[in-house]
């Protein structure tokens, strides 16, 4: 683990604190490259939920700029692969990863939150897609997952204005689930990461890819995909463990398999 990206793993909750505060956390290759790593290394691990958040003032305030300054054509095409790898790492993650937005999630930062299954933030939080204001665009999923995350109409309002919204605001359009003082954020998070990691793994993770491929299918071979999985999940101790606990009206002991 870097410096810039501090990793605590406690009751298999993952907490993912990017440490960069005289940056504001902004991202570059080698902070992505560790982010990219840890959320690898986290795969078949005992982990059963991810909290990423930020130190200081900001989730995190965007891409890096200074570095993003002289790039060429290819170089902001490679940072861009590069960004779109980790966001797609914390969608596809085999366990929820939920974003706590502690402040400025701007730009890459947002679009990092966009790519987490939900986001809790607290009240200094503030949240965009600034990009066009730089002469660029979101280059890390930004067009892609801000529509899909609050609808169409909103995503357009907010990428071409590149305003930036505060948490209030990012609640009542949908971007962001709840809002906390800063300092009941993370343990708010914690407490809902622990609520997950009690629930049958098997389960979490089969809900969590049908949540993620639904929408890119037809109804009728999404609604067949849930049939399988349903199924599926018959053939698991934790199935039999979940139901057999409740009978016997105690709490379920989940194995993960
Ligand atoms: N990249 C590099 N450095 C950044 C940064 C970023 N995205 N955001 C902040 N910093 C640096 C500042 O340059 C400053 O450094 P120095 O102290 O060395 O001057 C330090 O962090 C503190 O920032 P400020 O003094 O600006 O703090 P502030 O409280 O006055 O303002 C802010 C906060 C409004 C977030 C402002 O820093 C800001 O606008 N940052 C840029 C936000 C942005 O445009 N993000 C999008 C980047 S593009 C992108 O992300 C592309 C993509 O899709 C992948």
């Amino acid at each position: 683990m870097s410096d810039t990206l501090l990793q605590d793993v406690t009751d298999g909750i993952a907490v993912l604190t990017v440490n960069r505060p005289e940056a504001l956390n902004a991202m570059n290759v080698a902070l992505l490259q560790a982010l990219d790593a840890a959320l690898a290394a986290l795969e078949g691990s005992d982990v059963r939920a991810a909290i990423l958040t930020g130190t200081g003032k900001a989730f995190v305030a965007g891409a890096d700029i200074a570095a993003m300054a002289e790039m060429s054509v290819a170089d902001a095409q490679a940072f861009s692969v590069l960004g779109h790898r980790v966001a797609r790492r914390l969608e596809e993650a085999s366990f929820p990863t939920l974003a706590a937005v502690n402040g400025f999630a701007l730009g890459g930062g947002c679009e990092l939150a966009l790519a987490c299954d939900f986001i809790y933030a607290s009240e200094k939080a503030k949240l965009g897609l600034p990009e066009v204001g730089l002469g660029v665009l979101p280059g890390w999923g930004g067009t892609q997952r801000l529509p899909r995350r609050v609808g169409v109409g909103h995503a357009r309002e907010l990428i071409f204005s590149g305003r930036v919204i505060d948490a209030a605001e990012a609640q009542r359009i949908g971007l962001v689930n709840a809002v906390f003082a800063p300092d009941a954020l993370l343990d708010a998070a914690r407490a809902t990461a622990r609520e997950i990691a009690a629930k049958g793994p098997c389960a979490v993770r089969a809900t969590k890819r049908l949540l993620l491929e639904g929408p890119e299918q037809a109804l009728t071979e999404a609604n067949a995909a849930e049939v399988r999985a349903f199924g599926k999940l018959f053939g698991t101790a934790d199935q039999r463990e979940g139901m057999k606990a409740f009978l016997e009206k105690r709490a379920p002991r989940f194995e993960g398999r």
